[in-house]
């Protein structure tokens, strides 16, 4: 037995060097540099690992080139500005280098369709994460990191057997790096438009070393590949990848409290209500990642005895930029869509789609060279307020509200919601998105029970 450990230490050894003597392309450099066929599909996985494959197969993950905002984005949008902007003609392959691995690679660029049923459509694969080793640089972002695929599997564990592969235990594949290689991006005007790695860094949860595996791929006991002499283990990973595509991860991520000044308010008086919003779930800010077209908000209406509901707008702070961060129906943005459409004197679309008039955004404003708000995250040449919702931190948000004369007397409901919309609604309706893509999902709510009183 020892010996034959020694014997496989020194294959590891000669291998270990083999690899190290061989060049990897990572980056921009890897177009074009491992053919399709050096991948395995999943099926071929799923054979064995069974659950993992099932729940991976549920998760956006799997669909990162075939669903419908994705594919709308790239193909009506990024290659055609690529094929007319030299500044960012990179993307053209380079969005490939995340959504569509396999087909970045092999340098199938534009890939196909999604309908044409091309290998593109595999998109971020078991054998794509499970052939990375590592990354190139100090920082992972723009999908640095080194792959090698082939008979050896990338795991974390050690002691395990296969009947069909080799493990090579990698901590890589455990560290927050890993994932940061995909979601962290700079753009071609030198912008972070995707830090959510680097918002970790920064976080609580990233201090105290609780990683993106631990909540997006929560351990659980059990036994990955039952059928094929898979052992069982107390934590083995489940493959969700829950993120804002799921309603269940979005609900109570955000608590939301509120408070009035007094109990009782009188009809034609002012009253001061003060709502705290919370982040209490994610380790990067929310909304993080594709911050360019999501849309937090808070929402505050009144509902009297008689049934009649008040809107309720937030008190302006008086920072820079905040215009950006109050919902402003009838203000139009995005105008860099006609741009790149070629339609003269586009007027752009509703910054704010369907959000009340006076409601708080949270969100980080992606701007052109113009100083117009986009969607488009390669298009990013400067950055708005900050003013999204940082991990364990609170925000205060008050509202001065005059309660009209007519208010009828009696109890008061006051409730505060925060939503969450995947795409601002005026833009996924301009590039006919399903419904399922923007609709309002509901993150926190909390009611406050107030008397109007005439006395
Ligand atoms: C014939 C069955 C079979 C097939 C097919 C198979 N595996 Fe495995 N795999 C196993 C078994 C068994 C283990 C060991 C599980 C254990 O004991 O924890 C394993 C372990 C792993 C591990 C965990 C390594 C570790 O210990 O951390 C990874 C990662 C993995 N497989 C990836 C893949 C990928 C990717 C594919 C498809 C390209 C694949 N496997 C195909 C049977 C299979
Ligand atoms: C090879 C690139 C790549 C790697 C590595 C990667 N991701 Fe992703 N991930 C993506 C892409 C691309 C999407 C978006 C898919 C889409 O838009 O359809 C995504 C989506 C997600 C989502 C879903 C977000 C949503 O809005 O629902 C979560 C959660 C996620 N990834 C977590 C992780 C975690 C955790 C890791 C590390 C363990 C990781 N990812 C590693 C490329 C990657
Ligand atoms: C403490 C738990 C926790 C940690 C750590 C964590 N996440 Fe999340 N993540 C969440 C929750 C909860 C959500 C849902 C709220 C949201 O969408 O912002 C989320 C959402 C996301 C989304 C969708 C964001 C959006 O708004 O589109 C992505 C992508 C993601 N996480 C990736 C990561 C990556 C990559 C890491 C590690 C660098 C990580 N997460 C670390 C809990 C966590
Ligand atoms: C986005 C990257 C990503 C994708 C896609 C992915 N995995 Fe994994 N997988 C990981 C990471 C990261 C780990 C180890 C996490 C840790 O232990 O910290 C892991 C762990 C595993 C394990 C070991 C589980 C355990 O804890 O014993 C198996 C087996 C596995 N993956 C198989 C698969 C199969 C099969 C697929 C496709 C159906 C797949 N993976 C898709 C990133 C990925
Ligand atoms: C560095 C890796 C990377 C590059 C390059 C990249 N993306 Fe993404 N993309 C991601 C990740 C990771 C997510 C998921 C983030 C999240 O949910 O917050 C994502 C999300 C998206 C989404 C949102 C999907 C949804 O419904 O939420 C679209 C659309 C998209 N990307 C299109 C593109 C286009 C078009 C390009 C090229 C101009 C591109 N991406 C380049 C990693 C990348």
């Amino acid at each position: 037995m020892r010996r034959r450990m020694a014997l496989v230490g020194v294959m590891f050894l000669v291998a270990g060097t083999m690899i190290a003597a061989t060049v990897h392309k990572v980056g921009d450099a890897a177009l074009g540099t491992i053919p399709y066929g050096r991948f395995e599909k999943n099926e071929v996985c799923a054979q064995c690992h069974t659950d993992i494959a099932q729940q991976y197969a549920q998760s956006l993950m799997s669909k990162s080139f075939t669903h419908q905002w994705d594919e709308a984005e790239y193909f009506e949008l990024a290659v055609p500005h690529a094929e007319k902007l030299a500044k960012v003609a990179g993307v053209k392959a380079g969005c490939n280098g995340c959504h569509a691995p396999l087909a970045f690679l092999a340098g199938d660029i534009p890939p196909k369709r999604p309908e044409e049923g091309s290998r593109a459509n595999e998109g971020v694969s078991c054998d794509v994460c499970h052939s990375i080793t590592g990354f190139e640089g100090k920082i992972p972002f723009n999908f640095n990191y080194i792959i090698e695929p082939g008979d050896t599997k990338q795991g974390v564990r050690t002691g395990t057997e296969s009947p069909y592969h080799k493990i090579h235990a990698n901590p890589f594949l455990a560290s927050t790096e890993f994932c940061g290689t995909c979601h962290n991006e700079k753009d071609p005007w030198g912008m972070w438009v995707k830090a959510t790695q680097l918002e970790w860094k920064r976080s609580p949860q990233g201090r105290a070393g609780i990683t993106c595996q631990q909540c997006h791929m929560p351990a659980a006991p059990g036994n990955s590949a039952p059928n094929a002499g898979g052992q069982h283990h107390p934590d083995v990973r489940q493959h969700l990848f829950h993120g804002a595509h799921w309603p269940d991860m979005l609900n109570g991520a955000v608590s939301v409290a509120i408070v009035g000044s007094s109990d009782t308010v009188r009809p034609g008086k002012q009253t001061r209500l003060i709502a705290t919003v919370m982040n209490i779930k994610a380790g990067h800010m929310i909304p993080s990642g594709s911050a360019e077209e999501r849309v937090v908000w808070l929402d505050v209406n009144a509902t009297d005895a008689a049934g009649h509901v008040y809107h309720i707008k937030v008190d302006r702070k008086g920072f820079k930029g905040e215009n950006l961060t109050i919902s402003s129906p009838g203000t139009m943005a995005y105008q860099d869509i006609g741009d790149i459409k070629g339609i003269k004197n586009f007027p752009g679309l509703e910054r704010d789609g369907d959000v009340p008039a006076g409601d708080r955004i949270f969100r980080l404003p992606y701007l052109d060279d113009r100083g117009r708000m986009t969607v488009a995250q390669w298009n990013t040449a400067s950055f708005g307020p900050d003013y999204r919702l940082a991990p364990l931190k609170a925000i205060n948000e008050t509202f001065t509200w005059e309660l009209p004369k007519e208010i009828a007397p009696g109890p008061l409901t006051v409730t505060a919601t925060v939503w969450y919309s995947r795409v601002v609604s005026s833009v996924a309706r301009y590039m006919g998105l399903s419904e399922a893509e923007y609709m309002p999902v509901r993150m926190g709510q909390s009611a406050l029970h107030l008397m109007v009183t005439t006395n």
